[in-house]
């Protein structure tokens, strides 16, 4: 049923958890994960000093798609250990958007997100990009708690 599960992080540990959770639905699926990372570039066009400082805005841009490659990579050794196919994006653009838009090109049948993210602000039900995925998703979103009690969410 959940054969093609694509799985959006932040880099977060809310994310990464939520990473550990998909793999082990694609593994009883014998279905893959495509893990997917957005760089945020709205959100960081508005950080004081973006189009002042010289350097800035390529040094900014340089970090956030290292991380994107240090989080997708870091959850495809998880997909690896657990004989899971893999694939990974790293774009960049309005992350929700970018979400839905190469979750409905690459066929996906399932997402796989986290509550909150980088920002975790606890007495938000639901961080931003997961409201507009859960808004607009024409497929089922599983959105994985913040905090949780499940065995298979701890570390
Ligand atoms: N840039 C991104 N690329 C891919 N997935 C993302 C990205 N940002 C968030 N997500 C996914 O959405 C989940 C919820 O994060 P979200 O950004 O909505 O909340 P937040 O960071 O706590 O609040 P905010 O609305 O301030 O960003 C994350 O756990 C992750 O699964
Ligand atoms: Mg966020």
């Amino acid at each position: 049923m959940f054969k093609k599960i694509m799985i959006a992080t932040d880099g977060s540990e809310t994310s990464m958890r939520t990473a550990k959770l998909a793999i082990g639905l694609a593994r009883l699926a014998a279905g893959g994960v495509t893990a997917i990372y957005v760089v945020d570039i709205y959100r960081l066009a508005q950080l004081p000093g973006y189009t002042t400082l010289p350097g800035f805005s390529e040094k900014l841009m340089g970090l956030m798609f290292k991380e994107g490659e240090e989080a997708t990579s870091e959850i495809g050794e998880m997909a690896s250990d657990a004989g899971v196919p893999f694939e990974k994006i790293v774009a960049e653009g309005n992350p929700g958007e970018e979400i839905l838009r190469r979750s409905r090109e690459s066929g996906t049948d399932l997402l796989v997100m986290g509550s909150i993210g980088r920002t975790g602000l606890e007495k938000i039900m639901l961080g931003s990009v997961a409201e507009k995925v859960v808004r607009h998703s024409k497929v089922p979103v599983l959105i994985v708690p913040g905090k949780s009690d499940l065995k298979i969410l701890k570390k």
